[in-house]
């Protein structure tokens, strides 16, 4: 469906090449089938908690976007930095010959810096973008086909948490090294332990040599992360309300997105934000058939985003089987992007 989306809407003249140029796979396990499941355990659950990974609908991917261009959300500008002023000494550790896998792409807007790089250095590049939104794959690989015509791309919709399962039957043995990116500080939106068995499991689709190149957000005093998920035009509290209203768009519930208020702040203890929905009074939501009670002032527990430094990134690589090699910062020292080699 998608991939015949792509070649009607696509403006290259070319049809055959332009056909197998990309491929969508649809992971059998994909994420939204247990959407109401996920729901239901979260809502009944004490605390109560919604997964982040569920942000990302159409509206909620837009709303990401826009995060992304706040004065007061560093991370895109402080990654954007790092890609675009690093990009040709990154290709260059990357190696002669490479295939580029995404984590959680989205837009896949900073990986273009170094797209543009590794096609300085060989003639084509295969790209397998992995995300949970089907809608922005096909976007973003639209954009991509158009800009860059010596790039072939094979997006797989699907959940990253358990990467090896998902990207095994698309990872033939081969001579080109395999860079799995991982942008943005998305790994921050999993707890340590989570992260850890996600890079080990990684590990396992990967041959010794091959490597993840990382984005991670640095810790930093309260008075910038905090704006950051808590921005005056109110975006962050729109993207977060999002997840209420996704609720009732797809499972029919009856949640009043003006009943709950944003709120975000950061736990220095745990080196992380933490994103919460509080209801501003006591009341009752129907969600397809059942009922959920909240206080007033309960919380519903939305997202964590942990901030590292370099013991934790030691010990996250550690866990996963990966060797640091060589880390990247920003002017600011805000964010750090590392190559981590698997052992
Ligand atoms: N890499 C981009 C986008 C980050 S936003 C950047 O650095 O700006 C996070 C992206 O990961 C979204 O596109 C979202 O749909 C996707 N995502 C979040 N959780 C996911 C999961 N568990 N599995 C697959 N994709 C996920
Ligand atoms: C995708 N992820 C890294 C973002 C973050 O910063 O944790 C998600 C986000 N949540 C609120 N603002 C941005």
């Amino acid at each position: 469906m998608i991939r015949e989306q792509m070649e009607q809407s696509l403006a290259v003249p070319a049809q055959a090449p332009t056909r197998e140029r990309y491929v969508l796979h649809r992971a059998a396990a994909s994420p939204s089938n247990s959407f109401a499941d996920d729901v239901r355990r979260g809502l009944t659950a004490r605390p109560k908690f919604l997964l982040p990974h569920y942000f990302y609908d159409a509206l909620g991917s837009a709303l990401f976007s826009a995060i992304c261009e706040l004065p007061e959300y560093y991370v895109t500008r402080a990654e954007d930095e790092i890609l675009l002023s690093r990009a040709a000494e990154i290709a260059a550790a990357f190696g002669p010959r490479v295939r580029l896998v995404e984590l959680g792409s989205g837009s896949a807007r900073k990986t273009r810096h170094l797209i543009d790089a590794i096609l300085a250095r060989q003639a084509s590049l295969d790209f397998l973008p992995v995300d949970v939104d089907a809608g922005i794959l096909a976007s973003s690989g639209h954009d991509l086909l158009n800009d860059y015509p010596r790039l072939s791309i094979s997006a797989i919709c699907g959940d990253f948490r358990n990467p090896a399962t998902l990207l095994r039957p698309y990872l033939p043995p081969s001579d080109a090294r395999t860079i799995v990116l991982f942008l943005g500080s998305s790994i921050g939106n999993l707890d340590p332990a989570a992260a850890g068995a996600m890079l080990s499991n990684l590990r396992t689709a990967l041959a010794p040599g091959d490597a993840l190149f990382l984005g991670a957000d640095l810790r930093k005093s309260p008075s910038i992360l905090e704006p950051a998920y808590d921005d005056a035009l109110g975006v962050t509290a729109a993207f977060n309300l999002n997840l209420l209203g996704r609720i009732n768009r797809e499972l029919g519930g009856t949640f009043d997105l003006s009943a709950f208020a944003h709120r975000a702040y950061y736990n220095e203890s745990e080196g992380r934000i933490e994103m919460h929905l509080v209801s501003r009074e006591g009341q009752r939501v129907l969600i397809d058939g059942y009922e959920i009670s909240f206080d007033e002032g309960e919380s519903i527990h939305t997202e964590n985003s942990y901030k590292y430094d370099d013991a934790s990134l030691h010990a996250l690589a550690e866990a996963g089987g990966f060797t640091i090699e060589q880390r990247w910062s920003d002017s600011n020292g805000y964010f750090a992007d590392l190559l981590m080699v698997a052992e």
